[in-house]
């Protein structure tokens, strides 16, 4: 078809910031938003950027893949929400990988959905804890939970540009004109700059011709937004989240870190990182 296969080594950054914020967003579970989270924080880590991630699922799943144990925390992204007299520097923290940094969750976060509420200007929450740091990153990666609900509108309205991992199995695409609606009234009521950065297929399993089908069928509806880059299935990313680890350190030379390389290079490529 002609495509490209592979993307220049993004150029060396002479300083850091102002970060771009992308929220990683489908409300459907298990596409592999934490794994795309984790992986591509590490892969533009691994290239120079300064990475933070922001854990915004109350189960702490990029928490635990980043190696921090979420229920032993006493500050988190809850606390930057719900509690005015806590920074964010009072909340984030290093990961073992050079240049990555998080804002941790757990379960704390679930009771933020109904406590936010009663809030003035609720939905803009999270965009204001995160304004004070956004000049020491060059990306900020939201892992949203797997609803549209308050918190992920949180998560659109702090962001830039939405990623969104669509797993290449039956019924992928179920559920995508929905978050595209809500992406699409968050960006006319709250925030105008808010685009869809890209569509990337995760999951990806080359011998059934049901995920190329899968995969032609997203790129025919969504064209230049899909990435060229497919994330593979592979047991290797359960492994590495057991290592409670990246990909990208726990198995360097496996395809699948190989593979969230080349998607931290295609998105440099395209502007939409750093
Ligand atoms: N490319 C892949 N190949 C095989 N397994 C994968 C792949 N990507 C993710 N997984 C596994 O699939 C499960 C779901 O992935 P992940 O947690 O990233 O999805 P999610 O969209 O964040 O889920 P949730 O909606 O529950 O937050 C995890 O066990 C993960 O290790
Ligand atoms: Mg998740």
């Amino acid at each position: 078809m002609g495509r490209v296969t592979d993307f220049p080594e993004p150029t060396p950054l002479r300083g850091h910031g102002p970060a771009r914020v992308i929220a990683l967003c489908n409300q459907k579970g298990g596409v592999g938003k934490t794994t795309t989270t984790v992986n591509l924080a590490a892969a533009l880590a691994e290239y120079g950027r300064k990475v933070l991630v922001v854990d915004f699922d109350p189960q702490g799943a990029a928490s635990a893949g980043l190696g921090v144990n979420p229920n032993e925390l006493d500050t988190t992204v809850y606390d930057l929400l719900m509690r005015s007299s806590v920074g964010i520097d009072e909340i984030v923290r290093k990961t073992p990988v050079d240049g990555l940094d998080l804002v941790p969750a757990n379960i704390d976060l679930s009771a933020a959905e109904v406590q936010l509420v009663g809030e003035v200007a609720r939905e803009s929450t999270l965009a204001r804890g995160l304004r004070p740091v956004l000049d020491d990153y060059d990306v900020v990666l939201i892992d949203c939970q797997p609803s549209l609900g308050l918190l992920t509108v949180n998560a659109l309205v702090a962001a830039h540009g939405v990623i969104i991992p669509l797993a290449c199995e039956y019924f992928a695409m179920r559920g995508v004109a929905l978050l595209v609606e809500t992406i699409d009234k968050v960006q006319d009521r709250l925030n105008p700059r808010l685009a869809v950065d890209a569509i990337i297929p995760t999951m990806y399993d080359g011998r059934t011709l049901h995920a190329q089908e899968v995969v032609e069928r997203v790129r025919e509806r969504f064209g230049d937004k899909v990435t060229q880059t497919m994330i593979h299935r592979t047991v290797k990313f359960p492994d590495a989240t057991v290592a409670a680890e990246p990909i990208t350190t726990f198995a360097p030379k496996h395809t699948g870190a190989e593979q969230y390389r080349t998607l931290a290079r295609e998105l440099v490529a395209w502007g939409v990182a750093a």
